[in-house]
């Protein structure tokens, strides 16, 4: 079967593209730009993507030139634009404003790449550089108010380039121009996920060649697409999983997976308890990362003494995870993105048997809904594989922990926020803690501001937005359901005390999903606990949000009149206040941690 080749030059929506194309029934693999493409078989088209580097930059990523003679069409977006424009012999040039945001595009209908696509139309930019002179060969067929080559081709050779990023749902016909582009490549589209689970498999059998396979199963939903399809894939003669119970599971998360294996008949599932041994790690320590660090590495000590007890030979057993693509781009896993926060399943001595060529990641190029569609694809119920996404380190990464010196806002910044807050008629104060964000590519380690008093979400969301823009002091907003309105910083740790009023309050929140028939309608609903007291008991903030592939969020508004009944059972469980986390993703990560 024909397939689509996307080139990564870095950046965080890059793998966007690949997702999208298979979703129009096109197989689309992505490979590095150093790569040789005479070593791909079967190739039917080349998408150049975007990346944050300056096609001038020493720091650029490695290009290979021959993917500019390859015998299929070729389309650049925005670097990848640049790129094709730099290397066929035209050239680039820094832009003196950087453009970013919506332009309209105007074209004159020749082009088929434009085919049925109305002009003007909007499209969405960001860069710096653009191109300046044009390759002997190109001719321009679009342009915008800033940018004259905007969208330029050789249709002799079947070279397109476009300033733009088709692949963001902000360019209105962008999905239309990739369907025009598969249609110049000439492919068949009869690709489904049926034949992606068969190619997955053989891929699988491929890289186990006669070895087994031990695979660490968490309980979510990637962990357990990822053992369906190694026991299948290889019979569950060679797969072992091992799910280890660190004490930071939700409330039955595990149970109805473990039900569900030996339903199936697998009986290569074995569980260890290591709670102890992962909360004793814990004691102590409050930094996201060093805590993520702990529980990575922790997981594997763990993996390697039930190796050992059951005798497994290292070098006859590849490590297996059910990593998806998400955990590596953030964790600075592509060539050129910028670590945002680490994934477990990216911990250095992770990383060591990567390199050593030990570990299997079968579902690695997957988004989220395609993991899902996978999974129904192989047999997995409904339910379980719509379950909202757990993060593998657990209850660890929602558990806040802290110790003195406690974060504080300056005096300015406060006031700042008040100017904002009053204009949308609340009060505002700052929360004695912080937490991880996610802004312009790179990571932020901040303070929530809370908001105050009677709201509706319109002006919430407007409120939220222009305190995280205006006061640098704010990565994230919440908004006060509840409980008493008193913040003040305290030493909290790791402790069970703390996870079993986590666990709680969380399964109460599950309940309530669920019971007023909005699960389905959250992406994902983490409840986290703050090492912060309003009248001597801990702060609870829930974080309903709504996501395609998590690496965008919209906070979640749920119908005002049910969240009385919602808050009051939490206060009843125990917690000193409820929150209501309002911000999007950017600014701010889905996790606090
Ligand atoms: P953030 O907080 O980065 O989360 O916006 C995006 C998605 O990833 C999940 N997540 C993790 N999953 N290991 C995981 O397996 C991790 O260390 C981890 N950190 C975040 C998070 O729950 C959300 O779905």
């Amino acid at each position: 079967m024909k397939k689509l080749v996307v080139l990564d030059f870095g950046g965080q929506y890059a793998h966007l593209i690949a997702t999208r194309i298979r979703h129009m029934g096109v197989y689309s693999e992505i490979h590095f730009p150093s790569s040789d493409p005479s070593s791909i078989a079967d190739l039917g088209g080349v998408i150049f993507s975007g990346g944050p580097s300056s096609v001038y930059a020493d720091d650029r990523p490695e290009f290979n030139a021959k993917w500019l003679d390859v015998p299929v069409p070729v389309l650049g977006l925005c670097y990848g634009h640049q790129t094709i424009a730099q290397e066929s012999g035209g050239s680039v040039k820094r832009g003196l404003t950087h453009e970013f945001g919506a332009a309209d595009l105007d074209h004159d209908g020749t082009s088929p790449l434009f085919k049925d696509i109305p002009s003007p139309t909007r499209v969405w930019m960001s860069h710096g550089d653009e191109v300046e002179t044009l390759p002997a060969g190109f001719s321009v067929m679009g342009t915008t108010r800033d940018c004259r080559n905007a969208a330029v081709q050789n249709l002799d050779k079947k070279r397109f380039g476009v300033q733009f990023h088709p692949e963001v749902t902000h360019s209105v016909h962008g999905e239309k121009m990739f369907s025009n582009f598969l249609d110049i490549c000439g492919f068949a589209r009869d690709w489904n996920m049926g034949d992606y689970a068969e190619q997955l498999m053989e891929k699988v059998r491929k890289q186990a060649a006669g070895q087994k396979v031990f695979l660490l199963v968490s309980g979510g939903v990637d962990s357990t697409v990822a053992f369906e399809l190694l026991n299948k894939a290889l019979g569950p003669d060679r797969v072992l999983g091992l799910h280890i119970d660190n004490g930071l599971m939700r409330e039955s998360e595990s149970a109805g997976v473990m039900d569900f294996m030996k339903a199936q008949g697998f009986d290569n599932l074995r569980i260890a308890d290591a709670s102890d041994l992962f909360l004793s790690r814990l004691d102590g320590v409050w930094e996201p990362e060093k805590k993520r660090k702990i529980i990575g590495d922790t997981f594997l000590d763990v993996q390697a003494e039930e190796t050992a007890r059951l005798g497994l030979n290292p070098d006859e057993w590849l490590l297996a995870q059910g990593t998806i693509y998400p955990d590596t781009i953030e964790s600075g896993g592509t060539a050129h993105a910028a670590t945002i926060k680490t994934h477990h399943n990216r911990v250095p001595a992770i990383l060591k048997l990567i390199e050593a060529g030990r570990v299997m990641e079968p579902l690695a190029e997957l988004y989220k809904d395609e993991v899902r569609a996978l999974g129904e694809q192989l047999g997995i119920p409904h339910d379980l594989v719509w379950r909202h996404p757990f993060p593998g380190p657990g209850l660890g990464v929602r558990l806040l922990c802290q110790t003195a010196p406690y974060p504080s806002v300056s005096d300015d910044d406060l006031s700042q926020a008040r100017e904002v807050a009053r204009k949308h008629s609340y009060a505002v104060s700052a929360l004695p803690v912080r937490s991880v964000g996610v802004q312009g590519d790179g990571r932020t380690y901040a303070q929530p501001a809370v908001l105050q008093g009677p709201g509706d979400w319109k002006s919430l969301e407007a409120a939220a937005t222009e305190l995280t823009n205006r006061v640098r002091a704010f990565n994230r907003v919440v908004y006060q359901l509840g409980g008493g309105l008193e913040f003040t910083a305290h030493d909290a740790w790791t402790t069970r005390d703390r996870l079993e009023l986590l666990r709680k309050l969380d399964d109460a929140v599950t309940q309530w999903l669920r019971e007023n028939n909005h699960y389905q309608a959250v992406w994902q609903m983490p409840v986290v606990l703050l090492p912060v007291h309003c009248d001597g008991k801990e702060v609870v903030v829930l974080r309903p949000v709504i996501s395609r592939e998590a690496m965008t969020a919209s906070f979640w508004e749920a119908p005002m009149n049910q969240l009385p009944g919602l808050t009051q059972r939490l206060l009843s469980l125990g917690a000193g206040a409820v929150l209501w986390d309002i911000t999007h993703k950017p600014p701010g990560t889905i996790e606090w941690e």
